[in-house]
């Protein structure tokens, strides 16, 4: 008969602790998610700050070669070691972003419109899911126009790409628009915003605007924010230490860093406020330091 006196068992399954992951996941909205899904936002966003540095540049999709993004294949790898995750359509991402760079993506998903129209809120779904699953897409973006003519056609492709994302694990982000015609208030803001959440988006672009806090507050999933048109580089710092402190989990900013004289130095200043705590002052003497030398 064998000995079992001193029986020990091969394995410590440490039955006495509770499932270390029941704690919950660190950005909000995302704990019910399987691992495929929590795998792409933690791509995305960085688990230490919580936030992104996202990097706009899917500008061309309705406004041709734009000011500052002429030649996305120099631009793009310079900027690629601050950059937590490049936002582009799939033709920019495919021909110029050597796939080589490990920065997460965000693949546009919706077109359709061009500047040379006064209503640019009629997209389709260009994009399908088997192109994002072999882009290896961390989420899809799609446009979202709440208050336009294209308003329900917008809530229709968000809702289909929502769903084939469930399907594959693939977050959505839903990019709340705002057009010449919409106004810019927190009204707005909290409308679009909650609208496109309830979807069931895994993440939300928007804007900054009065009580932004608020905005935040009403919103379950991660808010990021767009830099809007260019303005001087302190101010887009103090943009984005604002919109930091007040509750967004990051930037999605484009015009403000390629537009930048210094856009390499820039990025790398807004790198400091979103991961590093730094104050919009201190970033942009650090900015100031770094354009000097
Ligand atoms: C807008 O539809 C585009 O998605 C841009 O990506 C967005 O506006 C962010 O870029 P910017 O910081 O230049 O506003």
């Amino acid at each position: 008969m064998a000995d079992l006196d001193n029986f020990k068992v091969a394995k410590n399954y440490h039955l006495e602790e509770p499932f270390a992951n029941q704690k919950g996941f660190f950005l909000k909205g995302i704990n019910s998610l399987d691992w495929g899904m929590k795998k792409h936002m933690s791509n995305i966003f960085n688990k230490d700050s919580g936030n992104t540095v996202m990097f706009a540049f899917d500008h061309g999709y309705f406004q041709g070669s734009t000011s500052g993004l002429e030649r996305l294949d120099l631009l793009l790898p310079k900027l690629a070691p601050y950059v937590d995750c490049f936002m582009g359509t799939r033709g920019a991402i495919r021909a110029t972003l050597p796939p080589e760079i490990t920065s997460a993506v965000a693949l546009r998903v919706t077109s359709g419109s061009s500047m040379l129209q006064d209503d640019l809120s009629h997209e389709v779904v260009a994009v399908n899911i088997e192109d994002a699953i072999r882009m290896n897409a961390d989420c899809m973006a799609v446009q979202i126009f709440i208050g336009s003519q294209g308003q329900l056609s917008s809530l229709d492709n968000v809702n289909r790409v929502i769903n084939d994302g469930m399907k594959y694990s693939i977050p959505t982000m839903g990019v709340c628009a705002v057009g010449k015609e919409l106004e810019r208030t927190d009204k707005f803001f909290k409308l679009a915003t909650r609208i496109i959440a309830e979807m069931g988006v895994q993440m939300v672009k928007t804007y900054d605007c009065e009580n932004f806090e608020e905005v935040v507050a009403a919103c379950p999933v991660p808010i990021v924010v767009a830099g809007g048109k260019k303005i001087p580089e302190k101010e887009a710092l103090t943009l984005a230490y604002s919109v930091l402190q007040k509750g967004a989990h990051g930037v999605d900013m484009g015009r403000n860093i390629f537009q930048s004289q210094h856009p390499v130095e820039m990025i790398q200043a807004v790198n400091k406020v979103v991961h590093e705590g730094f104050t919009d002052k201190e970033a942009y003497e650090f900015y100031e330091d770094l354009i000097h030398r």
